[in-house]
């Protein structure tokens, strides 16, 4: 739950609901797009439901189809086909007492979406294979990226389903609707990445954040959350400024259709190398000088032009 980064007024109203429908069985649909952490967001509801000793299973529903996606979920007796050599149970058994995650819903094939609502009914089923009458005890949330009405408009869901998955509905919109909590998720993720990777945390620049701001993230928190963890794991800088920032990101901020002069390029090129050069040897400008078989006086005159300030540090080179 403290994982969980609300910074907006919307993710607020989230919460509410969540903490009311989390004390009941009623199923949930989240929507909204990939990556704006609908995962997250029904992982909460299931800790904070009486169910959240027991587990949460979740399942992504396009994968599989036929068959394939009954093993899946309903398990299947020793023999029941060839290659079933013992028993196993599927994710509904795996998720009793607790909650079954259907992930990208609107995926389910629609072959296979009148045996779930049949199971839905009154969560009885058969093993594949199997006569006995499995009965389970399962609280169901479901997510789309897709609009599921829509699907159901064009013949893709069925209606039945639909309404009975669709109880209480949550939506979860885009970062670029909520950009005001990007500086937030940027200090929570760097912080955590200085946890996994036992790295201290770097600071950011005030430019870093605007940049991001200006940003639209099509692939929502997930985007950012990558971005950060690739820039902290490749730079060792205490601070993190647009410069550090991967270039097939910072392209985004580029005119697409200008080419860039040999001149443009060349530069970029020089500025990286000084930098990384000055990096790694702690900001020793003689050792720079001599390593890129440039004269003193030329390495002042291009840190000035390409405005490098790296300070002699006190660390190691590497
Ligand atoms: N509000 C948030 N606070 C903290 N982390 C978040 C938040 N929203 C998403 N994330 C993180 O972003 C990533 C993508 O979230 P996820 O729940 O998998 O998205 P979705 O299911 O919508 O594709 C996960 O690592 C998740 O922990
Ligand atoms: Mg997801």
């Amino acid at each position: 739950m403290h994982e969980f980064i609300l910074g907006a007024e919307v993710m607020h109203s989230i919460m509410q609901t969540v903490n009311q429908v989390a004390k009941h069985d009623v199923n949930v649909l989240i929507t909204g797009e990939s990556g704006t952490g609908k995962e997250l967001v029904a992982k909460i509801i299931h800790l904070q439901s009486p169910r959240a000793e027991n587990p949460f299973v979740p399942v992504n529903s396009g994968i599989l189809s036929g068959l394939m996606f009954e093993d899946k979920l309903f398990g299947h007796e020793k023999g029941a086909f060839t290659g079933a050599i013992c028993q196993e149970k599927g994710c509904f058994e795996m998720a009793d007492k607790g909650t079954l995650f259907l992930d990208e819903v609107s995926d389910l094939p629609l072959e296979n979406q009148i045996d779930f609502l049949r199971v839905l009914e009154d969560f009885c089923f058969h093993r594949i294979g199997g006569n006995e009458i499995i009965e389970v005890d399962v609280r169901i949330i479901s997510a789309t990226n897709k609009d599921l009405k829509n699907e159901v408009k064009k013949g893709l869901f069925r209606e039945d389903l639909f309404y009975r998955l669709h109880v209480v509905p949550i939506y979860v919109p885009p970062l670029r609707d909520r950009k005001n909590v990007i500086p937030k998720m940027v200090d929570r993720f760097l912080n955590q990445s200085a946890i996994n990777f036992k790295k201290p945390k770097p600071a950011v620049k005030p430019e870093v954040i605007d940049l991001f701001c200006r940003y639209d993230w099509p692939g929502n928190v997930r985007e950012l959350k990558n971005l950060l963890e690739r820039v902290f794991i490749l730079n060792d800088y205490d601070t993190i400024s647009v410069e550090h920032l991967p270039s097939d990101f910072l392209w985004h901020f580029k005119d697409p259709h200008r080419i860039k002069d040999l001149e443009e390029i060349r530069s970029e090129a020089e500025k990286k190398a000084i930098m990384d050069t000055l990096h790694r040897l702690a900001g020793d400008k003689e050792k720079t000088a001599k390593i890129l078989r440039i004269s003193p006086r030329t390495l002042r005159y291009k840190l000035q032009k390409y405005n490098i300030k790296y300070e002699r540090s006190s660390k190691p080179p590497i």
